[in-house]
């Protein structure tokens, strides 16, 4: 296995990371820096554009445009300009507050959670996020609410479970899901992260039904068979405040990992993690994953 860091140094809190395999174009935001982010491996081009607010999380949709989960807001983003349009607004009571981690479902409705104001990473302004979907006909549904950091978030191979990640509950949780109408229930939790392996934060499934969780402050992201609890895998990175990851590349057999340089100073980035803020990438996992689904906007 070996660790790469394929985009250095291009941010703060790189989040969102999406591998949109039609274009073999992998997606990311900067959510403090405003910004999203695309990185073709093939040839190296590294593209970004200010959207002018906290952005948590960038996907396509099936009519080819570019959506994300920004501020309080689902929007299309215009590449071009930078400018957001919006589809739908949440939290409107809460100014204060920003979207942060986001996936689509298998039937392509976009799910996405928000936090309050954050003071330094993970100290959080109490229970003001909650979670969202977006559903094709642009009509939104809250699923949690009393969250503190709303984050990764995947769904079992057969889709009957969705795994969902408030960060400070330390947990894996786990809901009943139905596909065909999105509804949640019977929330539990799947994996308890110890302390000593950080704050879990964003993550995603492989093909063979076990969960890759990026442990935020801890330089690691940890493989884990959700329906056992059990810790199968752990690699290390040169970054203690890794974000979340995806899997991509032409074989879906790589895995592509966010990581953070906010709330470090200037001097611990210089002398011990010159690479936070950067992105990663994995080779020679053994196991293959999916790539990221679009919004159903047809
Ligand atoms: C958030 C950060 C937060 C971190 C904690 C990330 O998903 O974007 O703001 O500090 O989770 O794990
Ligand atoms: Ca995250």
């Amino acid at each position: 296995m070996s660790v790469t860091a394929v985009v250095k140094n291009c941010g703060s809190l790189l989040e969102g990371p999406y591998w949109d395999l039609p274009s073999q174009t992998f997606y990311f935001v900067d959510i403090t820096g405003n910004t999203v982010h695309r990185y073709k491996p093939a040839n190296g081009s590294h593209e970004q554009v200010n959207v002018g607010e906290n952005v948590g999380t960038v996907i396509k949709t099936k009519s080819g445009k570019i959506l994300v989960a920004s501020k309080c807001r689902f929007a299309y983003l215009d590449w071009s300009t930078g400018a957001l349009t919006t589809v739908a607004k949440v939290d409107k009571d809460l100014p204060n507050n920003r979207f942060n981690d986001g996936k689509c479902d298998a039937k392509g409705r976009f799910w996405a959670g928000t936090m309050g104001p954050e003071s330094s990473p993970a100290v959080v302004l109490p229970k003001q996020g909650s979670l969202f979907c977006l559903h094709p006909d642009k009509s939104v549904t809250k699923h949690a609410q009393d969250v503190d950091i709303s984050n990764g978030i995947a769904w079992s191979l057969d889709n009957k479970i969705m795994y969902y990640i408030d960060t400070l509950t330390r947990m894996i949780e786990a809901f009943d899901f139905n596909l065909e109408t999105g509804e949640t229930s019977n929330r539990r939790p799947a994996v308890k992260i110890p302390d000593e392996e950080g704050f879990p934060d964003g993550m995603c499934i492989d093909t063979e039904g076990m969960l890759w969780l990026a442990c935020f402050s801890k330089a690691r992201v940890n493989r884990y068979n959700p329906i056992t609890g059990e810790k199968l895998k752990t690699i290390m990175f040169p970054a203690t405040n890794i974000t979340s990851c995806c899997f991509g590349g032409p074989n879906l057999d790589e895995l592509y990992v966010t990581s953070s340089r906010e709330g470090i100073s200037d001097e611990i980035v210089k002398n011990e993690q010159p690479l936070a803020g950067s992105i990663f990438k994995v080779t020679g996992l053994g196991v293959t994953g999916f790539a990221s689904r679009e919004f159903n906007d047809l």
